[in-house]
């Protein structure tokens, strides 16, 4: 037997599967340059216990809404044990399943369902930190100054004369101090520990053995659970400088103190090396956020990592010129090391793309998210829908994150009362948080908690969903042809079956300002139309999609049209 073929899992396929459709990338090995990737926040997906959380049972009830959306691959937000401080990024243990969403057995039956469907599974890992609950990190903070527990992470004495000044000013991603002071076992304070995030997720040391052994155990761990990729958090910040500097003002590429490091590209060569050593393709994605397109296109070398998260196209603004400049820009930093690029519109920690676009401001800055934004939400959608299809066209992998098939906007009347994101927390209720785009998804029925619990739970769900979702739910989606999970499932569709998408080049085809016109391969253009007037389409034989009808034979503003141009 084709031994690729075996490495999927198709050989096991369960016999009340045997008569579905095969998606045809399960079995190229070179799916990931292509590939349709679907973001799951577990706590939100689908609840199939009815505690009010999103669990494993919840998602493998829904395996086949995700195989007849079309898409050839499922990220998993963390789902392990965890205190859930940064929703499952403060890992205690990468071999347990998190008690709300299931356990491991539910997992790898997951993993083997979601396969025999066509769908592979990538799991998060997140090296850079762990969880204060972690038994490394307890065992370090009940060990004195200079134990070796504590070499696991980073533990200084403060500065100044009693040692309350922190040991160095580095700023947090989440606002906020990046060190806490410890208290030793008499109650006097003691060293301070190191955190980029929370004071929940302590900084481990990647100088130290034990922390790189361990990564490299859960790697094989998951890979040996038949996994197909590996998302890496925060994949720039693992390696600090040792001697913790002040970051400088001028500062040369790869000398930041603790982003960017060249020591890093060691350690994902390392894990390349693991998931090259299994079969099928097993793929290392990077969360990287880096605004220097070569410096980010170097974790992309052919023995380094698959892919990368492409947010730089995603934090542009709805403007030709802009999101020209970006694509232009990504597709040639990634171009030198062939890798292939990413699209991505949005994921759990940004603000919904339909809120976004309908903002004065369409771009996306954690530094400027605010409370009570005026938005527009039908342009917001009208825009959207557009961005979907144009990012779909573009040559590479797609991901799209939960809720964005259906339109969702960012939830924004959820009370600060029940607000759970340190993001808000830790900015003193600056920052509205992530919360807006994490509310459980809408599956059926015209109130909360809309199908996303089994009928009757006591439980309502862990962060309240809107009371004007009913026209969202898949349900209510599912059966208009104009909704956008329609225009979803159409261009998922043609992306699939048209040789000329995902992977490859485009060609820019000349356009008046304010559209972005390419070809891919020949007989596929797409056209979108950002201008404020209603633009010509280029010859073309037929229509195949378009985000907004046609008017008189016109692409209307915020627009873009999949045509096929050759017969
Ligand atoms: C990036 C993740 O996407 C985000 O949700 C998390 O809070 C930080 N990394 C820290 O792990």
């Amino acid at each position: 037997m084709d031994t690729a073929v075996l490495s999927t899992g198709i050989a096991d396929r369960p016999t009340e599967l045997q008569s579905l459709p095969i998606n045809p990338s399960i079995v190229d090995p070179l799916w990931w340059r292509s590939a349709v990737i679907y973001q799951i926040y577990i706590r939100s997906f689908a609840d199939g216990n009815g505690d009010g959380t999103g669990d494993l049972a919840g998602v493998r009830s829904r395996l086949g809404y995700l195989r007849d959306l079309g898409v050839d691959a499922l990220w998993f937000t963390p789902w392990y044990a965890s205190p859930l401080a940064d929703g499952g990024y403060d890992v205690e243990d990468y071999k347990t399943i998190h008690p709300s969403f299931g356990d491991l057995a539910e997992a790898e039956a997951l993993i083997r369902e979601a396969l025999a469907l066509g769908i592979r599974t990538i799991i998060d890992v997140v090296p850079n930190h762990t969880s204060a609950e972690d038994p490394w990190f307890k065992a370090a903070l009940a060990s004195p100054p200079g134990s070796p527990e504590r070499e696991r992470f980073w533990f200084r004495p403060g500065k100044g004369e009693n040692g309350d000044e922190m040991p160095n000013h580095w700023v947090s991603n989440f606002s906020g101090d990046t060190w806490t002071r410890t208290t030793n076992p008499d109650g006097t304070p003691g060293e301070w520990y190191l955190h980029l995030f929370t004071p929940e997720q302590p900084d481990l040391n990647w100088n130290h053995p034990d922390v790189k052994a361990m990564f490299e155990d859960v790697l094989r761990f998951w890979f040996d659970r038949g996994v197909a990729g590996v998302r890496i958090d925060s994949a720039a910040l693992l390696v600090k400088d040792p001697d913790l500097p002040e970051v400088p003002e001028d500062i040369e590429p790869g000398q930041h103190p603790n982003t960017d490091r060249d020591e890093l590209h060691d350690i994902y060569r390392s894990w390349r090396e693991i998931a090259d050593s299994y079969q099928g393709a097993r793929i290392l994605v990077g969360e990287i956020w880096l605004p220097d397109s070569e410096r980010f296109a170097k974790y992309l070398r052919p023995d380094e990592m698959h892919t990368a998260f492409n947010f730089d196209f995603m934090a542009r603004p709805w403007d030709a010129r802009e999101l020209r400049e970006s694509i232009d820009s990504m597709l040639a930093a990634h171009a030198p090391v062939g890798a292939p690029s990413t699209w991505v519109l949005s994921n759990h920690d940004v603000t919904r793309p339909v809120t976004r676009y309908g903002r004065a401001d369409t771009s996306f800055a954690f530094a400027t998210k605010r409370f009570n934004t005026p938005t527009d939400l039908a342009l917001g959608l009208r825009r959207s829908r557009a961005a979907a299809l144009l990012s779909a066209a573009l040559p590479g992998s797609l991901y799209v994150y939960q809720g964005d098939e259906l339109g969702l906007p960012e939830a924004e009347s959820i009370p600060v009362e029940v607000l759970q994101d340190p993001m808000y927390f830790r900015s003193d209720g600056v920052d509205p948080g992530r919360d807006g785009c994490r509310v459980p998804l809408p599956w059926s029925g015209t109130r909360p908690p809309y199908g996303f619990e089994p009928d009757g739970s006591a439980s309502a769900p862990w962060l309240p969903q809107p009371d004007d979702w009913a026209g969202l739910t898949v349900a209510a989606e599912a059966g208009d042809s104009a909704s956008m999970l329609s225009l979803y499932r159409t261009a998922l569709s043609i992306r699939r079956s048209h040789p000329a998408l995902g992977d490859g080049t485009l060609t820019w085809v000349d356009a008046q300002d304010g559209v972005l016109s390419f070809t891919r391969g020949l007989g596929f253009q797409s056209v979108t139309n950002l201008s404020d007037v209603p633009v010509e389409l280029p010859p073309h034989v037929r229509l195949l999609l378009s985000s907004t009808p046609l008017e008189n034979g016109l692409l209307p503003s915020d627009s873009t049209a999949w045509l096929r141009t050759q017969h």
